[in-house]
């Protein structure tokens, strides 16, 4: 039976008891609307050892600008927790704005340098402040031995691996391969924004991604040449680009001559939705 709480303070208790019995908490962070790539975070903490997962859905304020899509995100609660309970969740957390951040709170927590700094952090001035602010309090809360995240959110799960790290966090860190459509498109609670049309030309990213897998298996080893070689399909079909870089994997730097392990992340807009996507060359075998 999944547990629904909305008040830190009994999740916090709850979690206790179970450490208490000797259970390992494996927790689960996410914005709700939930798919397949999220669910498979709750299996990867019970294949690392988790005995009990905690699932949380916060659409964090604090992580969005003021002309992103924090309104109109989706908020499918009553699914989610069906999900959930067909997955074996055990608990799910679930708050209010006003819980996590009552009146007068006023700490941050921020990673600083290339990590943040570089791709999403040059465009979303603030974002990962706010992630890794509530990511540090859902530790707090749930006090995890294992948590997971997903590569698709690439530098996130870079961002957060850097603040357990320096913090000393007694939490390992697991990212998951991103989990996509049979057709290639990254699962993303935003992928319902986009409308038929545009869900074909969303695919021009991982199409993208594809080729300069080949051509990496065929010997190119050029930061700037692979990201052309992705520049060029997400050109084609996407309104407006953020990005499309290549990346040190690690600290997340831009990389512009030759590696053999790298990371192709990209940023575009389809009309008003934004959509990310990446993938490592030299390490990952899929794309
Ligand atoms: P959200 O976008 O809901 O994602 C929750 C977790 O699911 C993240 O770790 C994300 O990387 C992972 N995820 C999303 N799509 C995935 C996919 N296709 N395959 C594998 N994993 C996927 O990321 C956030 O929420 C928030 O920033 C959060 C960490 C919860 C902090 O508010």
């Amino acid at each position: 039976m999944t547990r629904v709480i909305h008040d830190p303070t009994a999740l916090q208790a709850e979690c206790e008891a179970v450490r208490r019995r000797g259970g390992r908490v494996g927790l689960v962070p996410t914005m709700g609307a939930l798919h397949d790539g999220h669910l498979a975070l709750v299996g990867e903490t019970r294949r690392r050892g988790a005995t009990f997962t905690a699932l949380t859905i916060f659409v964090n304020p604090l992580q969005f600008g003021p002309n992103e899509d924090f309104s109109r995100y989706p908020r499918t609660l009553p699914g989610d927790l069906r999900r959930c309970q067909e997955h074996g969740v055990n608990l799910v957390f679930a708050p209010e704005p006003k819980a996590m951040y009552p009146d007068g709170f006023a700490t941050g927590v921020s990673v600083k340098g290339s990590v943040t700094e570089a791709l999403e952090g040059a465009f979303r001035p603030g974002h990962f402040e706010g992630v890794t602010t509530v990511v540090a309090k859902l530790f707090a809360l749930v006090g995890p031995s294992i948590a997971a995240f997903g590569r698709k959110d690439y530098q996130q799960w870079r961002v957060l691996s850097k603040m357990v790290a320096d913090l000393h966090l007694p939490i390992e860190m697991h990212g998951m391969t991103t989990v996509r459509e049979p057709d290639g498109l990254a699962m993303s609670s935003r992928n319902r924004y986009l409308s038929p049309e545009q869900r074909t030309k969303a695919l021009a990213i991982a199409r993208g991604l594809r080729a300069a897998h080949a051509a990496f298996g065929a010997g190119e080893r050029d930061g700037s040449a692979l990201a052309a070689i992705v520049r060029a399909e997400v050109e084609a079909a996407f309104d407006r680009i953020d990005y499309v870089a290549a990346a040190d994997a690690d600290t997340l730097a831009p990389l512009t001559g030759p590696a053999d392990r790298l990371l192709l992340a990209v940023a575009a807009h389809l009309g008003t939705t934004r959509l990310i996507d990446n993938t490592v060359l030299g390490e990952d075998a899929a794309p």
